[in-house]
């Protein structure tokens, strides 16, 4: 039996297309979903992890916990895009005590931000207690490797006092690569394998690769299916919100003509490179360690033919991370095609929503 759950944190995912909210909590037979929805945001209220527009997205989380009718106000958010940035590295030191005196030294060489404007946290990959007596042996400097996260102070008050005008309180602030890697965990129950997660949105393209549970390598890029809409735009001369509804093929008489099939195929060609580039990155730097197969979500993970163009560039399977797979469905409460149709855009906001307020 799961135990019960205290403290849960309402997951809150600030997409720059649109706000997930996803709500779980526990009964005797697990996992359940206790809310999901979504609101969709204006262009450049938010741009690639940046709140551009305050009160506009103030404003559209208060409708969605109104409508949502959620009482909870404690939530998890995450930050993405160039505002953060997370990587592995390796520090001198025995424990958490003495990576925490080293740290500020030492990170500055990989943060591509003054030091000075970035909140800096850590996490111990390797535990103190795996540190073999033999590794310890011969008095060498000891080292550990930590994951390092560093993080814009600016942004991060910049999120603070969003969720103060929306009138909730943050429990947790994660980064949403972490977040999807939750997601995955419950999703994908005993994988042995590594895994990419690929999270291709509007405006960010993130991928994380996850070996024995931690993540190896990270990078967010400015890619995204706001690069097809905008084509859409240019080819039928029309605003974002009908080029929008023409790609999710809303629209009868406009259908994607083959020279607009062409300029998408070369967008996705560029999403499958980036990627492949990455897990390239991961095989030469950890050769002992193998990604078998990929992960995708993110609203533009469905764009025709991108998981078939993504296999065959890259030799691996790739299939769509659905984060309410392993919950107890209430079909009573959930519309089950909404779901399906929502499911790759709820990964992030699902894996924030199993954070609980006593994580750190
Ligand atoms: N079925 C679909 N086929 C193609 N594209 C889709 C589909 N459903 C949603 N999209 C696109 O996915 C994007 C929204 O996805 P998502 O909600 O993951 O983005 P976001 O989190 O708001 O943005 P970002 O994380 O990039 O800031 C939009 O560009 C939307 O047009
Ligand atoms: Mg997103």
């Amino acid at each position: 039996m799961a135990p019960k759950k205290k403290n849960q944190l309402v997951g809150v995912d600030i997409g720059s297309h649109s706000i997930k909210v996803v709500q779980i909590d526990q009964n005797k037979r697990g996992r359940y979903l206790k809310n999901f929805g979504a609101i969709g945001l204006a262009k450049n209220a938010i741009r690639e992890g940046d709140i551009v527009e305050m009160e506009v997205v103030a404003e559209a989380l208060r409708k969605l916990f109104k409508n949502l009718k959620i009482r909870n106000r404690n939530v998890a958010v995450a930050l993405s895009g160039y505002p953060v940035m997370a990587k592995r590295i390796t520090l001198p030191g025995t424990d958490r005590g003495e990576i925490e005196s080293v740290l500020y030294d030492h990170a500055e060489q990989y943060i591509p931000f003054d030091i000075n404007d970035v909140n800096l946290d850590f996490d111990i990959l390797e535990k103190p207690d795996d540190l073999s007596e033999e590794k310890n042996a011969g008095g060498e400097t000891q080292s550990i490797e930590v994951m390092l996260v560093a993080a814009k102070k600016d942004v991060i008050d910049a999120y603070l006092e969003l969720l103060k005008a929306a009138d909730l309180h943050p429990g947790v602030l994660d980064v949403d690569v972490f977040a999807l890697q939750n997601a995955a965990e419950l999703s994908v129950t005993g994988e042995k394998e590594g895994y990419a997660i690929v999270n291709v949105g509007a405006e960010e393209l993130g991928i994380n690769t996850v070996v024995d549970g931690t993540s190896l390598f990270s990078r967010d890029s400015s890619f995204g299916g706001a690069q097809i809409t905008e084509l859409i735009m240019g080819h039928f001369d029309v605003d974002f919100e009908t080029a929008e509804e023409i790609k999710l093929g809303a629209v009868k008489d406009k259908p994607l003509d083959q020279n607009l099939e062409t300029s998408v195929s070369g967008v996705i060609s560029d999403w499958a490179l980036e990627i492949k580039r990455a897990l390239d990155f991961v095989d030469t730097t950890y050769s002992d360690k193998t990604v078998g197969k990929i992960f995708v979500c993110g609203g533009s993970c469905r764009i025709k033919g991108f998981q078939k163009y993504l296999e065959a560039h890259t030799g691996l399977p790739v299939m769509e991370l659905n984060p309410f797979a392993n919950l107890i469905p209430d079909l009573d409460l959930f519309d089950e095609k909404y779901l399906n149709h929502m499911a790759p855009q709820a990964c992030v906001a699902m894996g924030l929503a199993l954070r609980s307020i006593d994580d750190k």
